[in-house]
C-alpha cells in the first residue's frame, strides 16, 4: 500500500502482518498497533517527542545489566506490573493476595534453617518473623519452599552494594511438616526505588516521589498450590497510601511489634490457592 496517511496507516500495518500460526501473538500485535497509533494520534506526537521517547527507551535498555533491571522498574512505576499481577491473580476469598515481584529477587539465595538468621550481617534492627502456610481449607502446607528478600535499614538490597561478596537479607527456607516457619532478620524500612537512571528522570519530570513503604518480600511454592509472590507491609508506614509501584494491599499490612528487649516480632500466616482449584 502506498500513500498511507495518518488514518490509513493503522490498517496498512495490520494488513502487512502475514499468516500467524500463533493466534495469541496475532491478538497481542493487533491490539498493540491499534493502541500505539491511537496514542500517537491522541497526543499529536511530534517528531521531537518521538525521538525523545526513543532515546528514553534506549537509555532504559542501556541501564540494564545482570543486577539492574530498569525495564521492570519502568513497568512498575507505570502501574503495568501491578495491573498484570491483579489480572492474573484473582484468587478465592481468604487467599493471600499477590503483589509485585520487583527487580531484586535473586535465584539460589542461601539456604537458611528454620530459626536461622536471614540478615547475614545486613545493617538493621533485629526482627523475628514467624507464621504458618495453609491451604484454603486451613490445611497445613507441609514443607512449603519460602524465599524471602528485603532491603536493609539504609534502603539497599544486597545486589545494590557492589562491595558485597556474599548475599545479605535474603534466604531460602522450608516450612516444617505443619506449614510453620520462623526466622531472624532485620526490620524492613521504607526505601526509594533507584532514581539514578531514566526511571528516576521520569519520576522527577512527573512530580512523583520514589518511595516504597517498608515491606518484606515472600515467594512461596508448594506442589499442588499456585506459587504466591507477595510482600508483608509494615503498619504505620507513611508511604502505604502512595507506594511508588502501587503494590500495597490492605490485607498485606501487618503489625511489626517492637518488644522491650529491642527485638521486633512479625507474625503473618499465608493462605495458598490450590492449583487447578
Ligand atoms: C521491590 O520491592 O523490591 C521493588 C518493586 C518494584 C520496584 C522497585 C523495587
Ligand atoms: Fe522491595
Amino acid at each position: 500500500m502506498k500513500n498511507v496517511d495518518q488514518n490509513t496507516i493503522t490498517q496498512a500495518v495490520l494488513e502487512r502482518m502475514g499468516e500467524m500460526p500463533d493466534a495469541r501473538l496475532k491478538t497481542i500485535m493487533t491490539s498493540l498497533v491499534h493502541h500505539l497509533h491511537d496514542f500517537a494520534r491522541d497526543v499529536a506526537l511530534s517528531e521531537e517527542e518521538w525521538m525523545q521517547a526513543i532515546q528514553f527507551l534506549t537509555r532504559t535498555g542501556q541501564t540494564c545489566d545482570d543486577k539492574r533491571q530498569e525495564f521492570i522498574l519502568l513497568s512498575d512505576v507505570l502501574g503495568l506490573s501491578m495491573l498484570t499481577v491483579a489480572m492474573n491473580n484473582q484468587k478465592p476469598a481468604g487467599c493471600t493476595e499477590a503483589t509485585v515481584f520487583g527487580p531484586f529477587f535473586v535465584e539460589d539465595a542461601p539456604k537458611v534453617a528454620l530459626g536461622g538468621d536471614v540478615a547475614q550481617g545486613a545493617p538493621g534492627k533485629p526482627c523475628t518473623v514467624s507464621g504458618r502456610i495453609v491451604g484454603t481449607q486451613g490445611q497445613p502446607v507441609a514443607h512449603a519452599q519460602i524465599e524471602v528478600w528485603q532491603a536493609d535499614e539504609e534502603g539497599f538490597y544486597d545486589v545494590q552494594r557492589p562491595d558485597l561478596s556474599a548475599s545479605q537479607a535474603r534466604g531460602s527456607l522450608q516450612a516444617d511438616g505443619d506449614g510453620r516457619f520462623h526466622f531472624k532478620t532485620i526490620v524492613a524500612e521504607a526505601y526509594p526505588i533507584p532514581t539514578d537512571g531514566p526511571v528516576g528522570d521520569l519520576l522527577r519530570a512527573t512530580g512523583r516521589h520514589p518511595w516504597r513503604p517498608a515491606h518484606l518480600h515472600f515467594m512461596i511454592k508448594a506442589p499442588g498450590f499456585e506459587t504466591l509472590t507477595t510482600h508483608v507491609f509494615r503498619n504505620g508506614d507513611q508511604y502505604l497510601e502512595s507506594d511508588a509501584v502501587f503494590g500495597v494491599r490492605e490485607s498485606l499490612i501487618a503489625d511489626w511489634v517492637e518488644q522491650p528487649d529491642g527485638d521486633t516480632l512479625l507474625n503473618f500466616d499465608f493462605v495458598l490457592n490450590e492449583s487447578n482449584a
